[in-house]
């Protein structure tokens, strides 16, 4: 196990015109891999803006976020762009593949987005998706694709750079219970594989497949429930 990601007192503060919104309480935690982690909350509770702090998307407004070894405070944007597509892997509720590429080709994007060659790319996407029992489908556009299908799909694209952190919003929000059960028993094993799996639900149904569950709430976190529901 290692420290995929960590927080130290950071947090998010947005400010409108007269007003500032704490979207996200200095919080101090770490990620591990080998550990598959829930965070669950109400609407407007803060689980995006950690998720999106973890992912190098946005800068913390207090304290510091590492991935691995990097201090993200440090980085430029473009070097956060850059740590984004080799550290760390994405999947989103809405699959957000890109509609005008097959399958094949939406997995080997992030490949060529690094300048590695077409051939490499392809191999190595082929590889995933026969993993993922999905080389039939090689030649579908997403919109041909189940929504299952398509999660999986957006599952081999975010693993295809080999990120120790993958980290995903509502994954299972626009799927059936069927697929959903699969895609969370992927992220569960992925997370076996050496790898931070960090996902946020609404869906309690899904806490019997995580090893942690974090618990936010108006901008904080909390490792033991605060809600009976949950
Ligand atoms: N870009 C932004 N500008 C201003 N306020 C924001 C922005 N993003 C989020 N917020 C506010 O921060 C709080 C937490 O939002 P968010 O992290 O998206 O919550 P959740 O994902 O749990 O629904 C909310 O009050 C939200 O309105
Ligand atoms: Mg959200």
């Amino acid at each position: 196990m290692e420290i995929a990601a960590r927080l130290s007192e950071a947090g998010k503060e947005y400010k409108t015109g007269e007003s500032t919104i704490v979207a996200l309480q200095p919080t101090t935690t770490e990620f591990r891999t080998g550990e598959i982690t829930l965070l669950v909350g109400p609407s407007g509770s803060g689980k995006t803006t950690l998720l999106s702090l973890l992912g190098s998307v946005i800068y913390p407004t207090m304290g510091k976020v590492w991935v691995g070894d990097t201090c993200v405070n440090d980085l430029s944007e473009k070097e956060l762009a850059k740590l984004r597509l080799k550290h760390i892997g994405f999947v989103f509720q809405g699959f957000n593949l890109l509609a005008p590429l097959n399958a094949l080709e939406n997995v080997m994007e992030p490949l060529l987005l690094q300048g590695v060659s077409r051939k490499e790319a392809k191999r190595r996407a082929m590889k995933l998706i026969r993993q993922f029992g999905m080389e039939d489908r090689i030649y579908n556009l997403p919109r041909n694709l189940s929504g299952g299908q398509q999660q999986r799909i957006a599952i081999a694209r975010s693993l295809i750079t080999d990120p120790k952190l993958i980290l995903c919003d509502e994954p299972t929000a626009s799927l059936d219970h069927k697929s959903a059960k699969m895609v969370m028993e992927m992220l569960s094993q992925l997370s076996l594989d050496n790898r931070a799996v960090i996902v946020v639900t609404h869906d309690v149904r899904l806490k019997k497949y995580a090893d942690r569950t974090i618990y936010v709430s108006e901008g904080r976190i909390s490792e033991t429930a605060i809600e009976d529901e949950f």
